[in-house]
């Protein structure tokens, strides 16, 4: 196994990750454990149990990814961990697990803001330079566009006002009564359902900026849902599914293209959680075939939460120049990207 590997920490919500990368971040052993079961019987992310299992979870996640890559932990040039955004006492596992590590290898240690990992990961693997771009990231805490000029460079273009693209998918899913997370059940309903069965607004989409607002939707949502005589059908379930789903992917999709547009650039990426979404990949993949723009999706398997997207961001700083973390930089549950 080749030296000058980097290791990943990604603890900043319910999902304990550790990844190997070789030394330009392309990875190796990716590898989550899951929380989901844990939280599911809540409805959402109790921060607590999230915590404590980071905590249980950590150590032996690390040492069954170092063995699964065939490496010591003398092989490791670089320590990565997220410090934010994020639950704090779930990044503080992570953190000071990187960082107490780093310390014993005597290797840098590099933290990672968690939107750079998703900003970045439509590149990973892909063995090309990040060029300037418009980037999408979809996730359950932000929705957010960003003018990407290269490593460290980003200019904020858009967020959302209230609710992320994520979080209106999950409250939805509650409030149908599916299971936690809501995004992916929504979607697979979707997948039998009429797109324009319901009619959902479409919030902020002439709104001329590039800004989102989600939480109309799930009003919106409620007094579908109170039409229904009784307990909705399958078919029901699957048509209200596909017409809100439709209703998010047209407001995403517009203002990436106008983003695009406006800032004169030819290529696009999409990356975390609900760039998973079936639906809106081939939506973006369409307006942008149409459009003559190139689109970079995150590879499903790096769209939710991942340290592979954290090991590729630490290296790609570190390959930038841009210096290392210093070991007393703390956690930022706020950390903005730009
Ligand atoms: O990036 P991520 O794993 O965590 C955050 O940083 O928030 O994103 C999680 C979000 C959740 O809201 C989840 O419901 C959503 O991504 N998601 C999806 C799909 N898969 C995950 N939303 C829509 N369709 C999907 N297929
Ligand atoms: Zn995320």
């Amino acid at each position: 196994m080749a030296s000058e590997l980097v290791l990943a920490i990604e603890t900043s919500c319910d999902e304990t990750a550790v990844a190997i990368a070789d030394r330009c971040g392309n990875p190796l052993v990716s590898r989550v454990a899951s929380q989901v079961a844990i939280h599911a019987p809540y409805g959402g992310v109790v921060p607590e149990l999230a915590s404590r299992n980071h905590n249980a979870d950590l150590r032996p996640l690390i040492e069954s990814v170092l063995l699964e890559a065939g490496a010591a932990i003398s092989d490791i040039s670089l320590v990565a961990a997220t410090s934010g955004p994020g639950l704090a006492s779930s990044l503080l596992i992570g953190d000071t697990t990187a960082k107490a590590l780093a310390a014993g290898i005597g290797c840098p240690f590099y933290s990672v803001n968690h939107m750079e990992g998703h900003l970045l990961s439509p590149f990973m693997g892909r063995q090309r330079e990040v060029e300037r771009n418009v980037a999408l990231i979809v996730s359950g805490g932000h929705t957010l566009l960003i003018d990407v000029g290269g490593i460290g460079n980003y200019r904020l273009l858009g967020s959302t006002k209230d609710d992320a693209a994520g979080e209106a998918f999950d409250k939805v899913g509650k409030l149908l009564g599916l299971p936690y997370p809501g995004g992916p059940e929504i979607a697979k309903r979707a997948l039998t359902g009429r797109a324009d069965a319901f009619d959902f607004p479409r919030s902020m989409i002439h709104s001329g900026d590039f800004h989102f607002s989600f939480s109309g939707l799930k009003t919106a949502a409620l007094h579908v849902k109170e039409r229904f005589k009784g307990p909705p059908g399958e078919q029901e379930v699957a048509d209200f599914c596909a017409s809100f789903q439709e209703a998010i992917i047209d407001v995403l999709v517009s203002k990436l293209l106008h983003a695009a547009v406006a800032s004169s650039l030819k290529l696009v990426t999409v990356s975390g959680g609900v760039s998973c979404n079936h639906r809106l990949r081939e939506r973006v993949g369409n307006a942008c075939a149409d459009s003559g723009i190139e689109v970079l999706l995150a590879e499903p398997e790096y769209s939710t939460d991942n340290a592979a997207m954290i090991a590729f961001a630490a290296a790609s700083r570190r390959n930038a120049g841009i210096p290392a973390s210093s070991l007393h930089a703390d956690i930022d549950p706020n950390l903005k990207l730009a």
